[in-house]
């Protein structure tokens, strides 16, 4: 896959950080992660990043929303497809250091004019919306997969792809990710197929 230099540099930071969270997670029980859990960059992963910014690429969405910026290493794939299709990335996050630092990496992978940092609650910045979206990346606490699900899907073009993360990882939230897999499998205008990529991701397809 051919990568820009400076999208590289970035995402070459992000994985050593990545490596350094990994071995310190391996000292946590799982009771203290969790406690923990904002410290960390809990990303998508290398192959749900590049299924998505392939995807995004082929399908040629040009309006994308992301649920769950965290310190943006997923924001950083979304955006780098988002410049290909001459798209934007919406990316909606409520912790003000997190976008702070995604910010500030976008900014150096030279990415800063496809992406719209939206600082608050999920639920209230998808409420506002005004746009329509080719393209959904549901990654934020697995609770909110339904209650999100809910106020985005009437905001979905002909087409949509609607992604949520973590349906096989971690087993913690297992009970709301299949409540999510149930919701999104019983809408009629949805074609949706539960692909094992990294922490498992539920890939459905809106035809309205
Ligand atoms: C799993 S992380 C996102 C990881 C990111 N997509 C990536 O792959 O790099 C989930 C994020 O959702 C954010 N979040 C949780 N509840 C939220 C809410 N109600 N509104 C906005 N963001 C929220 C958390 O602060 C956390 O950073």
């Amino acid at each position: 896959m051919q990568l820009d230099p400076s999208f590289k540099k970035v995402l070459g930071d992000y994985d050593k950080r990545l490596d350094d969270e990994n071995q310190l997670m391996k000292t946590l029980s799982g009771v203290d992660a969790m406690k923990r859990r904002d410290e960390f960059l809990l990303p998508v992963g290398e192959d749900a990043a590049i299924f998505m910014n392939t995807l995004i690429k082929s399908s040629k969405s040009k309006s994308i929303l992301e649920i769950g910026t965290s310190y943006g290493y997923s924001t950083l794939w979304l955006a780098d497809a988002a410049r290909a299709t001459g798209g934007k990335v919406i990316t909606l996050e409520n912790n003000a250091d997190k976008i702070n630092y995604a910010k500030d990496k976008i900014s150096k992978a030279g990415l800063s004019n496809y992406v719209d940092f939206r600082l608050g609650d999920a639920l209230l910045s998808i409420k506002n919306a005004k746009e329509t979206f080719d393209f959904v990346l549901l990654d934020l606490w697995k609770e909110l997969y339904v209650p999100c699900f809910n106020l985005f899907s009437p905001k979905l073009n002909d087409g949509a792809w609607v992604l949520g993360d973590n349906m096989t990882f971690p087993p913690i939230s297992k009970k709301e990710s299949e409540a999510y897999q149930n919701v999104i499998r019983t809408k009629e205008t949805f074609t949706s197929i539960l692909l094992p990529i990294g922490s498992g991701i539920e890939v459905s397809q809106n035809h309205s």
